[in-house]
């Protein structure tokens, strides 16, 4: 019997600064819920607003972190796990120290040893203890969620990953040259993505027009990975600022 799917809800916002309120909004909303909640916080530029919002809320007291867990989305493989550069560095100074979400209370992605095995226990722990309630992810201007790159199927397990051009020019910015960049990374795979409770796809600005578009309204498949939102399992709300929609 063939799976039905809820549409994502597709939000259209003015501009960053409504979009960083919006996702607040919802992120609180889930949140603020009755009992623990483990959520998934991409990196990436797309929500470092939001979570100053919430670090703003947090601060005024206006928003508790108090039963939230935190799951590591996506790593770099081959550096030092204290060097600065790591997206779990990148992730503690705008989401956990700011939130006050302690260490203990986040899962971080394994980057030695064999890797293969180790993201496998990773997602099975994840599993036992209940899966993702809330995942705030990013689109890749390939259309990668997380570091799953095209091609990833939906069927995808969190696992090592190999980076491609694309990613690893997006991302030489933050590493002076192209050449800096890791070229191996460990992902949550689209399957653990997609079971999670809520999924809110945050997306802003001109140069992801054309990809959310393909996303939400191309063919479902593994060359625009985050097109399998639209078979995730729970909620998809897609927030997107109106230079990203419109593409002007
Ligand atoms: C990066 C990260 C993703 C992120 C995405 C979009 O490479 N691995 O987790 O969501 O690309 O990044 P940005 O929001 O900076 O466009």
């Amino acid at each position: 019997m063939a799976e039905s799917h809820v549409e994502p809800t597709i939000e259209v916002v003015d501009d960053p600064a409504s979009l960083a309120r919006a996702a607040a909004d919802a992120i609180a909303r889930v949140v603020h819920a009755e009992g623990p909640v483990t959520i998934v916080p991409a990196t990436g530029e797309t929500p470092v607003d939001t979570y100053a919002e919430l670090a703003d809320r947090h601060a005024r007291g206006a928003f508790d972190a108090s039963a939230v867990s935190v799951v590591q989305l996506d790593e770099y493989v081959g550096i030092e796990r204290e060097d600065r550069r790591t997206l779990f560095g990148w992730m503690d100074r705008t989401v956990l120290t700011p939130l006050g979400i302690d260490a203990r209370r986040v899962a971080r992605l394994p980057t030695d040893g064999d890797l293969v095995a180790a993201c496998a226990a990773f997602d099975a722990a994840l599993a036992e203890r209940g899966g993702i309630d809330l995942a705030i992810l990013g689109l890749g201007a390939n259309g990668h969620l997380g570091f799953n790159e095209p091609p990833s199927d939906a069927a995808s397990v969190t696992r090592p990953v190999q980076l491609t051009p694309a990613t690893i020019a997006a991302n030489a910015r933050y590493w002076g040259s192209e050449n800096e960049v890791p070229t191996r990374a460990v992902t949550l795979g689209l399957s653990t993505l997609l079971e999670a409770g809520e999924i809110l796809l945050l997306v802003s600005g001109e140069a992801k027009h054309e990809i959310v578009r393909r996303a939400l309204e191309g063919p479902v498949g593994e060359d625009v990975p985050a097109s399998f939102v639209r078979e995730a399992r729970g909620s998809v709300t897609v927030l997107v600022d109106r230079a990203a929609w419109d593409g002007q």
